[in-house]
Order: C-alpha cells, then sequence, then structure tokens
C-alpha cells in the first residue's frame, strides 16, 4: 500500500449500521473502515450477520438505518453509477439458471457498461481460464456447485470492479483453482484495490487477509491488522492463532452429545 491510498479516504466505510428483519436485528450499529488496498476477512460464527452486512453493502438489502461510504461517495441501493464499481459474489448466488454459462457472463459484463465485444473477449478468457471452456454451452442449471462458484467469481470480477465483495469465494471450489484465485485477489489488492470477504476457513484467512475483523450477534467484536504480526491481541492477552481468538471471542462449544 503506498503512502497517497493510506492518505485517501477508506474504501469501504460503513457508521452505525443496523439492519432488523422484523423485531430481529441481525446487524447492530456497525462501524468500520476499510482502507484500499486491503484484503479484508469478515468472520464471525454462523447467523452473525456477515451475509447480511454484505447484503447492504452492495444494494440486495436495505439498511434499516446507519450510513455507507464506498470509494468516497455516499451508497444506497439505487446509486447505480457506485455500483458499477463494485462487484459482488453474495452468498445464495442468484445466477440465471436458464442461461449458458457464456451467456451469463455477457449478459452480465453488458449490465455493467461493458461493449459486447469487451464482453465476449472477457467472458472468453474467464472461461478458459476458470477450466469451464468446454461447459460454454451447458445451462447453468445443470452445473456442479463448484461450476456455479466459479461462474459467480467470474461474473464479481468481469467489469474490472474497485471493490470486490465475496461471501465464502472458495467453499466447494477445487484446491488448483482456490490457489489461484488467492493470486488474483493478491494482485487485485496490490493494484489498490479492495476485497471484502468472508470464511470460516481460518488458515487461509491468516495467510490471505491483511486485516480481519470478528462479529459477533452483529456486533463488531474485535478488529485487527494480519500484516506481519506474530501475534494476536484480544482484551489485554496475546494469542497466537486467529482460531484462538476466534474460539476466544466466540466461546468453546460444549463437544458432547448425550447419545455419542
Ligand atoms: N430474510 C430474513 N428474515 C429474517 N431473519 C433473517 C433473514 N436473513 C437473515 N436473517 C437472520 O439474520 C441473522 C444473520 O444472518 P446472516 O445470513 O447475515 O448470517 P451470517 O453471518 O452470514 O451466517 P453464515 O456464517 O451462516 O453464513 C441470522 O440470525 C438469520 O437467521
Ligand atoms: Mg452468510
Amino acid at each position: 500500500m503506498n503512502e497517497m491510498q493510506q492518505n485517501s479516504a477508506p474504501a469501504i466505510q460503513i457508521a452505525g449500521l443496523t439492519k432488523r428483519y422484523g423485531d430481529f436485528t441481525a446487524v447492530d450499529n456497525l462501524s468500520l473502515a476499510v482502507l484500499s488496498g486491503v484484503i479484508y476477512g469478515f468472520l464471525g460464527p454462523n447467523g452473525a450477520g456477515k451475509s447480511t452486512t454484505i447484503g447492504c453493502l452492495t444494494g440486495l438489502l436495505d439498511p434499516t438505518s446507519g450510513s455507507i461510504e464506498l470509494l468516497g461517495e455516499r451508497f444506497s441501493s439505487d446509486a447505480v453509477a457506485l455500483k458499477r464499481r463494485i462487484g459482488v459474489m453474495p452468498e445464495g448466488l442468484a445466477l440465471l439458471d436458464q442461461l449458458y454459462a457464456d451467456e451469463f457472463l455477457v449478459f452480465q459484463a453488458q449490465m455493467f457498461g461493458l461493449d459486447k465485444k469487451t464482453a465476449q473477449n472477457r467472458t472468453d478468457e474467464l472461461l478458459q481460464t476458470l477450466g469451464l471452456a468446454d461447459t460454454r454451452k451447458k445451462r447453468i442449471a445443470d452445473f456442479s456447485t463448484g461450476m456455479r462458484k466459479k461462474i459467480a467469481f467470474a461474473a464479481a470480477v468481469i467489469h474490472s470492479p474497485e471493490i470486490l465483495f465475496l461471501d465464502e469465494p472458495f467453499e466447494s471450489i477445487d484446491p488448483t483453482t482456490v490457489a489461484m484465485l488467492k493470486e488474483w485477489l493478491r494482485r487485485f489488492a496490490a493494484e489498490g484495490r479492495t476485497v471484502f470477504m468472508t470464511s470460516h476457513v481460518l488458515e487461509t484467512v491468516e495467510k490471505l487477509c491483511n486485516h480481519v475483523a470478528i462479529i459477533k450477534e452483529g456486533k463488531l467484536a474485535w478488529n485487527a491488522a494480519l500484516n506481519g504480526v506474530s501475534t494476536l491481541e484480544y482484551g489485554g492477552q496475546q494469542y497466537s492463532s486467529l482460531e484462538e481468538v476466534f474460539l476466544t471471542i466466540t466461546g468453546r462449544q460444549d463437544s458432547s452429545l448425550s447419545w455419542m
């Protein structure tokens, strides 16, 4: 990260973000800032509010209250120009199942304002690189789980976004492709772009992310830089791994079942 990027507005700035579903508060007064050029790991137990937060940050959900700034501009679900500058791989992979893989990617790219030729060229390159060239005339409905995930990744990056939101990006993807995607993300961030990702695989987060936050019951419980640190501090104690911090914050589970 160069000095200019460090001094400029954060890529993502959230203040007091709250999302309620009826009486239930899924995201509770969350504030955080993510600098450009960072791969930010957004962690927390199942149901903590990670996907809901990503939904709010990408316009898939409207927050109940709070403010969001992306790339220095105020974001809302109708901020069309700003939405073109971000990419998202959401949890629920809302893909257009009846389309062929190549049709879907070209469609997606054109929606983001790319001309047809560029859309087709990028689609070809993505399908080739992701090992999906032979499946271009298969309907997405007939894809395997990992193939769907790869197409969703391709759709998130095809318009060369400045911020990439990834909800469990590597789940179900084969190790060879995961290694390649991690390299893509490192290069992406090295160019000053920003990745905001969730993952339950803490070893991956430790190796890939520069900064990490843990949320619990919709609230920020902890956040820290991971770059070049050998121990992590939480509540005045030093921990040698992210897993130890995570288990301390979220509470260890009783591991016994009465019948096992
Ligand atoms: N549409 C909805 N209506 C009601 N409650 C919802 C809705 N969507 C999510 N929730 C609730 O909000 C909470 C946060 O859900 P969310 O999907 O954000 O969790 P998460 O951190 O992404 O979990 P996971 O690790 O399992 O993906 C959960 O308790 C969930 O049941
Ligand atoms: Mg989720």
